[in-house]
């Protein structure tokens, strides 16, 4: 669906972010004619562009990427310009006026959509004086939302702190955290796969689950945000949002309809029935790694104490494993492995849902141990599923092997979705929260993960595994599984027969 009339103001707009996320999918979304036809886009940040110069910047961009000179001088005149401080009340009169101009040329209703994509310790000025000057005000018929970036805070405390404040000069469906995991195909087809169909429900539960794993694996480094990373470290950066993100959506309830309130609330209500961790035993339930040089793809890579601008000293994670149980009766006593790293051996993101053995195994007196059976989510970057189940090899009458049924989503549909921040762009255009996270779940996920921020800043060095880059994390990683009689799947045999 396209959305009405509407303007996208990006805070940050000379950013990282904005370069390479967010002009490509607005531009994208142009060309395929999604973008309201009443729309412009201003940009507003420090750095001293002319409006000439900003446009020049994103046309060159586009061209980079081999863009069609012709589309891009058509979306550029869509695109504008303001710069300036942004704790300077003249920064807000100059947008104030430039937003009356612009919404009188594009006919866009005052409907604007605030994109902030600044470093997060400048969010609050910014709100405060988007309120002062009255922008944050909606109408009967105009609208006045903003999308927030991570990171969200830093902890409990801090974010519900920040929260508090937002709340101050907006409502609740006024504010848009992006989370972009949640535009991701692959992860929105988790709803589908499990509620327009009745062949997984049935068995989604602790009588038939014996482990649910979910794998967020990088290649990559911290490459060029060190200064970010050495403040967030993994947990931040990957657990509190994206990996609670995959983990409500694999083990929620049934939501009563499709409609934003229903599905959030039950993403809530999973949140608060995952068991809190205490300090004490936060070790037995927590693996945190940093890695060491290595090899990836054939090539030699630096520790992370010797990427540019870490602390030589650093005791910031870069891999984590943990443990999670909920508390619920669908769930009892099933633990749900999640594990997230930089510098893996492969990229790949997978969300393995591992069945219990069958009752009572019948091949069991001819030594033949049966494989679990195992539906795969690959949310990256293979997208789609398969389904592991046990059968009988031609030849002598009893051999059994694992037998993959597998969907691959672009094979099928040929083409490809649109772009996590494509969708969620639109998403927020239309006003349909459902893909961005709702306050309270925010902060049950801070109150999750805080404890254990806590111990890890007390313990410091002590307790931070080493492993080497290009492998699959420390060995400590493998031993939190095994020590309940489990292994992590096997992500190298996969990748070698399925997929290469
Ligand atoms: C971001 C994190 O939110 O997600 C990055 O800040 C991480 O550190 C990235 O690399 C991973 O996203 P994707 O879409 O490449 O899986």
């Amino acid at each position: 669906i396209k959305p009405g009339a509407s303007s996208l103001i990006i805070f940050g707009a000379s950013g990282d972010l904005t370069f390479r996320k967010l002009i490509p999918s607005i531009y994208t979304l142009f060309k395929k004619n999604l973008l309201p036809n009443e729309f412009f886009l201003l940009g507003v940040a420090r750095s001293k562009f002319t409006e000439e110069e900003y446009r020049q910047e994103i046309k060159n961009r586009l061209l980079e990427e081999n863009e069609d000179n012709f589309i891009i001088s058509k979306f550029i005149e869509k695109v504008f310009y303001i710069s300036g401080f942004y704790d300077d009340d003249s920064l807000y009169l100059d947008l104030k006026n430039k937003l009356n101009y612009l919404d009188k040329v594009f006919n866009t209703h005052e409907n604007h959509l605030f994109y902030l994509s600044t470093p997060p310790n400048v969010y609050l000025e910014i709100i405060k004086r988007l309120g002062k000057f009255n922008l944050t005000k909606e109408s009967e018929n105009s609208y006045s939302r903003i999308i927030i970036e991570k990171p969200f805070g830093s902890n409990f405390n801090t974010s519900k702190e920040l929260d508090e404040e937002l709340h101050k000069y907006l409502n609740e469906t006024q504010i848009y955290r992006i989370d972009h995991y949640l535009g991701k195909e692959t992860v929105q087809n988790i709803m589908m796969l499990r509620f327009a169909n009745i062949v997984f429900e049935p068995i989604w539960n602790y009588k038939y689950i014996d482990n649910v794993q979910i794998t967020v694996a990088e290649t990559l480094g911290v490459e060029h945000r060190a200064g970010y990373f050495e403040q967030a470290g993994l947990l931040r950066d990957m657990f509190q949002n994206h990996m609670m993100q995959l983990l409500t959506l694999v083990a929620m309830e049934p939501p009563a309809s499709l409609e934003d309130t229903s599905v959030r609330d039950e993403k809530t209500k999973l949140l608060k029935a995952i068991r809190p961790f205490e300090k004490e035993k936060i070790n037995e339930y927590f693996v945190r790694g940093q890695y060491i040089e290595g090899m990836i793809n054939g090539k030699e890579v630096p520790a992370y104490k010797e990427e540019k601008n870490v602390n030589p000293d650093s005791f910031v994670e870069t891999f984590v494993a943990a443990k999670f149980l909920i508390d619920n009766w669908r769930w009892s006593g099933v633990p749900f492995y999640l594990r997230a790293g930089k510098r893996l051996k492969r990229k790949v993101t997978e969300i393995a849902i591992i069945f219990k053995d069958v009752p009572h195994s019948i091949f069991a007196k001819n030594d033949i141990t049966l494989e679990k059976n195992a539906l795969i989510l690959n949310i990256q970057p293979d997208e789609g599923f398969s389904l592991k189940i046990q059968a009988k090899q031609p030849g002598s009458k009893l051999c059994l092997n694992t037998l993959t049924m597998d969907f691959n989503y672009d094979e099928f549909f040929k083409f490809k979705g649109p772009d996590a921040y494509e969708r969620l762009l639109l998403d927020a255009m239309l006003g349909d929260q459902t893909l961005f996270v709702r306050s309270d779940a925010m902060e049950i996920s801070w109150k999750i993960f805080t404890p254990v921020l806590e111990k890890w800043e007390e313990e410091k060095h002590n307790g931070l595994r080493l492993y080497k880059a290009g492998t699959w994390g420390p060995k400590e990683s493998f031993e939190l599984l095994s020590k309940d009689n489990r292994s992590w799947r096997n992500l190298d045999f996969e990748s070698e027969n399925l997929y290469e």
